[in-house]
């Protein structure tokens, strides 16, 4: 049997009390939210008829998640940062701004301070030989559709184990490795060599994870190259490329794969230089622009502040 007592005036007034909103002090703006919150969990305890052994579950849950510091990760895996994103998108779109490349999720493993390097870069430290060598490269242009020369374009991706320097649970790889900040050259051309990434898993046996299995869901992400591209005058991009014919291309833990972040990879067999980069043995290519958009009444309204690593 179920009781429903979320429409009793005392729970309505115990809400704005546990709120705050009988008081002047505080800020308002954490108070609705606060209140919003309380009231949606509070009617779903009452209409699920959630026991108290289901609630300290949760509790436990998110006890564990904070202590392993996972947060950032589940945030994805539940689709908030996609919707955050469809969110961005549809303000776009109803402030007629279109034909820029288009933005995907940052994910939580960006590190701040990566080297800066003007015009081509080597990303890897050359000691991970199972990836295919890579030379990713392209142009980035601003809102007229010109090249914007000196662009920025910081670039971040995980190893062909799936781990991420400094947040590598083995502790092989050294700072920054596979992060670089490219500067790019007068004709808005960016250009690197890595080696192809593989997919990447939460950590298994972790809080996240744990939730995604009981929701008989899986925790893997196809591979994936990371960016922020910048530039005078232009709102910051956050995006992501997926490496075509990963099988988890369309079946993505984190919602990230998006229309026109699927690049044609061209393989090579190796011998001739590619764009005036000498890759030696066998490799992969893939050519990506970039399309930026204009400030918006002089400002960046797509930045985003989250605390991040920085090194
Ligand atoms: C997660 C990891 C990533 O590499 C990424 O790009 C997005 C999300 C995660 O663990 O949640
Ligand atoms: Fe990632």
């Amino acid at each position: 049997m179920n009781v429903n007592i979320f429409d009793r005036p005392q729970v309505q007034e115990f809400l704005k009390t546990v709120s705050g909103l009988d008081k002047p002090e505080g800020d308002p703006r954490i108070k609705a939210i606060i209140h919003r919150f309380m009231t949606d969990l509070f009617k779903a305890i009452d209409e699920l008829d959630i026991t108290p052994d289901e609630y300290w579950a949760g509790i436990a849950w998110i006890n564990a998640l904070g202590t392993a510091g996972q947060a950032g990760l589940i945030s994805p895996g539940l689709g908030l940062d996609h919707f955050l994103d469809l969110r961005l998108d549809a303000k776009d779109a109803a402030l007629g701004i279109d034909g820029e490349t288009p933005r995907t999720i940052e994910g939580p493993l960006y590190v701040a301070g990566a080297p800066v390097v003007h015009g081509h870069a080597r990303l890897d430290d050359g000691r991970d030989t199972n990836g295919t060598p890579l030379l990713m490269h392209g142009t980035v242009h601003g809102a007229d559709g010109k090249p914007l020369p000196g662009a920025v374009v910081e670039v971040w991706h995980c190893d062909t184990r799936g781990f991420y320097s400094h947040f590598d649970p083995t502790g092989v790889q050294g700072p920054f490795n596979m992060r670089r900040t490219l500067i790019a050259d007068e004709a808005g051309h960016y250009s690197f060599r890595s080696i192809v990434p593989k997919g990447y898993g939460v950590p298994p046996g972790s809080p996240t994870e744990q939730l995604l299995f009981a929701l008989g869901r899986h925790g893997q992400r196809p591979a994936h190259i990371h960016f922020f591209v910048s530039g005078d005058g232009h709102r910051k991009l956050t995006t992501q490329i997926n490496i075509a014919g990963d099988p988890l291309v369309n079946d993505d833990f984190a919602f990230a794969t998006r229309n026109g972040l699927v690049p044609e990879i061209k393989q090579h067999t190796g011998g001739s230089p590619v764009n005036g980069v000498e890759m030696g043995e066998a490799f992969d290519e893939i050519l990506f622009d970039f399309h930026l958009t204009e400030l918006v009444n002089g400002e960046d309204n797509q930045a985003v502040q989250r605390a991040r690593v920085a090194a």
